[in-house]
């Protein structure tokens, strides 16, 4: 009996990137490849009805699943394809995944184009000091580093969310994150460790001192915001599709997991209901638009599309699932 038997491991060679990987058996292949820092197509979040996870078994094939006959067609299955949700991992075996998703190259909109009259500029704090605007999207996450001194942006950057790889849409990932707090904490340690890394990163480009880091203000879906304070999101994933709070404490950075940027603080903008989040918000006010005569539709056309309508200072709002398709992915 090999080392491998003893430790009850089970080894998966993934030959398109020349790597292997040891995982402890029983695992699906979809937890293996998450370990393995692979993303996969998974759009029912697990649940055996999309399909979208198949991965092709190049040697070591375990028999077909009821789930794989149903959702794969004969020829697939003779090939040696599989719903990597389902596949449990028993014997060493090699894998071939489909194309990648996001296909070329992904520009991220960073830019903003307001009305004439330009929102009311953020009073300047003390001087020397920075903070950061971070745009938490399902698909894309925009990080703004400013100079608070000044009251001016002084960069920005923009990145894949590092959670796709736990579920390509909102519900996936609630499905993902109501799993086990594991899973939770996982969803939200990805996404802290890659701001945390990206403004640590924007800072030291522009010779900003990490100690005179202030403010990080968020906002976000409501499922995104629930990943990042770890409270498990479920309520918004089932009817009557409800968050658990809209509204949280300002809490130091270093409670929800940044380690570069510990001693600021953060801030998350408020909600409204549903998946009419703080990204919502944020829009309808940095635009100005309660302060402007006449009728406005706010769209905000992301993988959970929000939409506001605003008239002489009141507002009404509504989401959708619209997809990654709008974001570049399939
Ligand atoms: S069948 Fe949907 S993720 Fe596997």
């Amino acid at each position: 009996m090999s080392d491998q038997r003893r430790r009850n491991t089970v080894r998966l060679s993934l030959p398109d990137f020349g790597s292997e990987v040891e995982v402890e058996a029983g695992k699906t292949v979809m937890e293996a490849l998450r370990l393995a820092g692979l993303a996969l197509e998974s759009e029912c979040g697990g649940r055996a009805t999309c399909g979208t996870c198949r991965v092709r078994f190049l040697g070591g094939a375990p028999a077909a699943s009821a789930e794989d006959k149903l959702l794969l067609d004969d020829d697939a299955v003779a090939q040696g394809w599989r719903l990597a949700c389902q596949t449990t991992l028993t014997d060493d075996c090699r894998i071939a995944l489909p194309a990648a998703g996001a296909g070329g190259e992904l520009r991220i909109l960073t830019e903003a184009y307001g009305l004439a009259e330009a929102p009311p500029a953020a009073p300047p704090g003390r001087a020397g000091t920075y903070g950061a605007a971070v745009d938490v999207g399902t698909t894309t996450v925009v990080c703004y580093l400013l100079d608070l001194g000044h009251a001016r942006q002084v960069d920005v950057v923009s990145f894949i969310n590092p959670q796709r790889r736990l579920g390509p849409d909102v519900i996936s990932r609630i499905i993902y994150a109501h799993q086990g707090r594991d899973n939770l904490l996982e969803a939200r340690h990805c996404l802290v460790e890659a701001v945390d890394e990206a403004l640590a990163a924007l800072c030291a480009k522009h010779r900003a001192p990490l100690r005179s880091f202030s403010r990080i203000t968020v906002v976000g879906n409501p499922t995104m915001l629930h990943l990042l304070r770890a409270v498990d999101p479920w309520p918004l994933g089932v009817v009557p599709y409800q968050p658990v709070f809209t509204e949280a404490p300002a809490v130091t950075a270093a409670e929800v997991g940044f380690r570069r940027l510990a001693g600021a603080e953060l801030v998350l903008l408020p909600g409204v209901a549903g998946h009419l989040g703080a990204d919502a918000v944020a829009g309808v006010v940095a635009l100005g638009l309660p302060r402007h005569r006449g009728l406005f539709l706010f769209i905000d056309m992301g993988t959970n599309g929000e939409i506001v309508l605003v008239s002489e200072g009141a507002a009404v709002g509504a989401s959708c699932a619209a997809g990654p398709a709008f974001e570049g992915v399939r």
